[in-house]
C-alpha cells in the first residue's frame, strides 16, 4: 500500500460514487443542464429558495461591468432567512449549534433560541444607534456568540466586518477603522491550547493611543463573558454581552433590505502592504451560499450533523459555520478550540459524540493528522461520515487518500472546493453523487460558474497546459467591490482580462483532457500558509517597521504541513548592529511579526543577510530566494545588478 502512495502522483485512480449514493443524491445531473439551459433562470430558481419579502423580478444587472448586480428589485432579509423562517416552519426545535468548548463544556443551541439571542441582540445594537448600513466589528472566538453577533448585524441591515480572533491589536486597529465601525463586539477571551487566550486587551489597545485630533470611530464595545480573565473596563464604552442582551426585548421584526444591501466586509491579504476590504452584498451571497452548502455536500437538514472547521474569522466560516447551514436549516457542529487539545483525537472524539455526517477542514489540518499516525483516528468510531470536503489550498493526492480511507471509511466521497474569499462561495468541486473523482483535483465548475483557464491575453489554453484560471461570468456571491476603494477593485481583478470582461483569480490551473481542473497555486505575491493568504508585502512592512531592519523580503517556501511556510530575508541597519548584539535578532523579528499582525504570519525562517538580490531596476528577485529558502539549486541569476549576490546568500544561510 504504502508504494501505492509513494506513486501517487501518477494516481491514475478514479473513485465514482457508489450507486447508492448517486441514486440518492441531492444534486442529480439534470442540475448541470438546467444550468446550460438558461443561466439565469437557472440562478432564480436557486434564489426562490430563499424566503423574499419582495420578490425579484430581474435576475443580472451587468450593464456596468465589474459592478454586479443580482436580484436587485427583490428585498430580503438575511438573518429571517437563517433564523425566523425556519421557526416559523416549524422547525424551532430543530438544533442549530451543537457547540463544544475546548475544556469540554458544551451548549445544544436550537433554532428558536438562536432567534431569540440575535433578536436581542439586534435590540441591543439599534439601542446603541446601529443602523441600516452602519459598520459594526467583531472580534470573538468560535463561540455561538460570534453566530448571534453576525445575524443581529445583517438581521438590522448593518454591514459586519469579522476580525480573526488570532490577529494582533495592529491588525484589528487597522481593519476598524478602514471600515469605519461604529461597534466592536467581543469577549474577555478565549480557549486555546488548554488556556484562556485573553481579546479584550487588544480591542483596549486597538481603539486607544489615539493621537491629537485622531477621532476614532467606535462609540461602544460588547464583551461576551467567556474566558473569565480580568478585563480592564470603560465604563462609559463597555458593555457585558449577557447584561444587555438579558435586558433587551425579545421582540424584533426582521425589516426587508434590497438584495444588493452590502452584508459584510472581509478583510484579505493581497499583493500591496494594505489588506482588501472584500464586500459582499445579500440576496446574491445568501443564494451561492446555501445552493453550494446544499447540493456540494449532498446536505439533509432533517437528518445530517454537519461540521465545518473553519473559524468564523475567515471566509470559509462565514458562508459554511454561518450563513450557508443556518439558511438551508441544518444542524451543525461548532468548536472553540485547536484539534490537538487536549489530546490529539480531540476532532475524531467530537466526530464520534456528536455523529457528524458531512465534515469539512483544510489538507494542512489532514496532513498534520497523518504525520501523527492512522492510529489516532481508528480509536474512534468515525462511521457516521458520509461526505468529506476539503478548502484552502490544493490537495495532494496522497492526503487525499489518507482522508478517503481513514475518515471516510474507504468509501465517504470527498469534495475538493476551490474558492476564495472573493467568491464568497464554492465555485468549483466534484458533485458527491455524479463526479468521479480524481484525488488531487479540484475537477469540475459547478452548475451556473463558468471557469476557464486562459493564457496571459485571456485567451483559452485548452488542454495544451499551464494557464491562469478565470471566472467567464458574473456569479451570484461574486464580491461587490473593495471597501472605499473601487479602482482597486477594478486593477485587481478585471484589468487582466478588461478584453474579455473576465475576473483573474490569482492562482494558476491546467486542465486535463477530460476537462477537469488542477489547481497549481497563486500566480502573484501571495501566500498560503495553512489555508491561509498572506501577503509577502504585509509582513515585508511589518519587518522594515522594526527598528533592527533596514531592508526585507519575503518568500512563500513549501512546507510538508503547512503548504507554504513564510521565510525572510533580512537587512540589518549597521547602527543597529553597532548598538546591540546580533545574537537571538531572527527569534526577535519573528516575534514582531507576530506582535505586528498575528502569529499566523510569524515566518517559518528569518535568515539575516548582507545584501538582496535585485535587477538593475532594483526590483528583488523573489523567485531566486525561494530557491534558497527551498534548499534547490538557484536558478537563473543572469538579469541580477550583482550576480555574485547569490552565492553570498546561499552561504549565509547554511
Ligand atoms: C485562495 C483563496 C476559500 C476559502 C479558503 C481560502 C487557494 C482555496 C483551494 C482548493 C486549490 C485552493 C487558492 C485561492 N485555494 N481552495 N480547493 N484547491 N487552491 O480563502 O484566503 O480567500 O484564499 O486559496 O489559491 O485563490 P482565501
Amino acid at each position: 500500500m504504502s508504494s501505492q502512495i509513494d506513486h501517487v502522483f501518477e494516481e491514475t485512480r478514479v473513485f465514482p460514487p457508489s450507486p447508492e449514493f448517486a441514486a440518492a443524491a441531492v444534486a442529480q445531473p439534470d442540475l448541470y443542464s438546467e444550468a446550460a439551459a438558461d443561466r439565469d433562470a437557472f440562478w432564480a430558481e436557486q434564489a426562490r429558495a430563499l424566503h423574499w419579502h419582495k420578490p425579484f423580478t430581474e435576475v443580472l444587472d451587468w450593464s456596468t461591468p465589474p459592478f454586479a448586480k443580482w436580484f436587485a428589485d427583490g428585498e430580503l432579509n438575511v438573518a429571517y432567512n437563517c433564523l425566523d423562517r425556519h421557526v416559523e416552519a416549524g422547525n424551532g426545535d430543530r438544533v442549530a449549534l451543537l457547540w463544544e468548548g475546548e475544556p469540554g463544556d458544551a451548549r445544544r443551541i436550537t433554532y428558536a433560541e438562536l432567534t431569540d439571542e440575535v433578536k436581542r441582540l439586534a435590540n441591543v445594537l439599534e439601542g446603541f444607534g446601529v443602523g441600516h448600513g452602519d459598520r459594526v466589528a467583531i472580534y470573538l472566538p468560535m463561540i455561538p456568540e460570534a453566530v448571534a453577533a453576525m445575524l443581529a448585524v445583517a438581521r438590522i441591515g448593518a454591514i459586519h466586518s469579522v476580525v480573526f480572533g488570532g490577529f494582533s491589536a495592529d491588525s484589528l486597529r487597522s481593519r476598524i477603522d478602514d471600515a469605519g465601525a461604529k461597534v466592536v463586539i467581543t469577549a474577555d477571551g478565549g480557549y486555546r491550547k488548554g488556556k484562556v487566550s485573553a481579546l479584550k486587551p487588544a480591542v483596549d489597545q486597538a481603539l486607544g493611543d489615539r493621537g491629537e485630533g485622531e477621532q476614532g470611530t467606535v462609540e461602544h464595545v460588547i464583551v461576551v463573558r467567556r474566558g473569565g480573565n480580568d478585563v480592564d473596563w470603560s465604563a462609559d464604552r463597555d458593555v457585558w454581552y449577557h447584561e444587555a442582551v438579558s435586558a433587551a426585548s425579545a421582540e424584533h421584526t426582521a425589516q426587508a433590505f434590497p438584495a444588493e444591501n452590502p452584508l459584510f466586509i472581509l478583510y484579505t491579504s493581497g499583493t500591496t502592504g494594505k489588506p482588501k476590504g472584500i464586500l459582499h452584498t445579500s440576496g446574491g451571497y445568501l443564494t451561492q451560499a446555501a445552493y453550494t452548502h446544499k447540493n456540494v455536500f449532498d446536505l439533509r437538514p432533517e437528518s445530517d450533523v454537519f461540521w465545518c472547521t473553519a473559524d468564523i474569522g475567515w471566509v470559509t466560516g462565514h458562508s459554511y459555520v454561518t450563513y450557508g447551514p443556518l439558511a438551508n436549516g441544518a444542524t451543525q457542529v461548532m468548536y472553540e478550540g485547536t484539534p490537538d487539545t487536549p489530546h490529539p483525537g480531540r476532532w475524531w472524539e467530537i466526530i464520534q459524540k456528536y455523529g457528524v455526517t458531512i465534515f469539512y477542514t483544510a489538507p494542512t489540518a489532514i496532513r498534520s493528522f497523518m504525520k501523527s499516525g492512522r492510529a489516532i483516528p481508528n480509536q474512534y468510531d468515525l462511521s457516521s461520515i458520509r461526505v468529506l470536503g476539503s478548502v484552502g489550498e490544493p490537495i495532494n493526492p496522497e492526503a487525499w487518500i489518507w482522508y478517503r480511507e481513514v475518515i471516510g471509511g474507504d468509501s465517504a466521497p470527498i469534495v475538493d472546493t476551490w474558492w476564495q474569499t472573493e467568491t464568497g462561495a464554492i465555485m468549483v468541486s466534484p458533485l458527491p453523487g455524479i463526479t468521479a473523482a480524481k484525488p488531487g483535483s479540484a475537477q469540475v465548475p459547478l452548475p451556473g460558474i463558468s471557469i476557464d483557464v486562459v493564457d496571459d491575453d485571456g485567451s483559452s489554453v485548452g488542454t495544451t497546459g499551464g494557464g491562469l484560471l478565470a471566472i467567464t461570468k458574473p456569479w451570484p456571491s461574486m464580491l461587490r467591490g473593495i471597501w472605499g476603494d473601487p479602482e482597486r477593485f477594478k486593477e485587481t481583478y478585471w484589468e487582466k482580462f478588461e478584453k474579455q470582461g473576465y475576473y483573474f483569480a490569482g492562482d494558476g490551473a491546467r486542465l486535463d483532457e477530460d476537462g477537469d481542473l488542477w489547481l497549481l497555486g497563486r500566480v502573484d505575491d501571495v501566500m498560503n500558509v495553512s489555508g491561509h493568504r498572506l501577503s509577502t508585502a504585509e509582513i515585508e512592512s511589518a519587518l522594515v517597521a522594526h527598528e533592527a531592519t533596514a531592508e526585507a523580503a519575503v518568500v512563500g517556501a513549501s512546507d510538508e504541513t503547512t503548504g507554504q511556510a513564510v521565510v525572510a530575508f533580512v537587512i540589518i541597519k549597521e547602527s543597529y548592529l553597532a548598538a546591540h548584539a546580533p545574537e537571538g535578532l531572527a527569534q526577535l523579528l519573528r516575534g514582531w511579526v507576530g506582535e505586528q499582525i498575528g502569529p499566523i504570519a510569524r515566518p517559518r525562517d528569518v535568515y539575516i543577510v548582507n545584501e538582496l538580490p535585485k535587477t538593475r531596476s532594483g526590483k528583488i528577485m523573489r523567485r531566486l530566494l525561494r530557491d534558497v529558502a527551498e534548499g534547490r539549486e538557484v536558478g537563473d541569476t543572469t538579469t541580477l545588478a550583482d550576480t555574485a549576490v547569490m552565492s553570498v546568500i546561499s552561504a549565509q544561510v547554511k
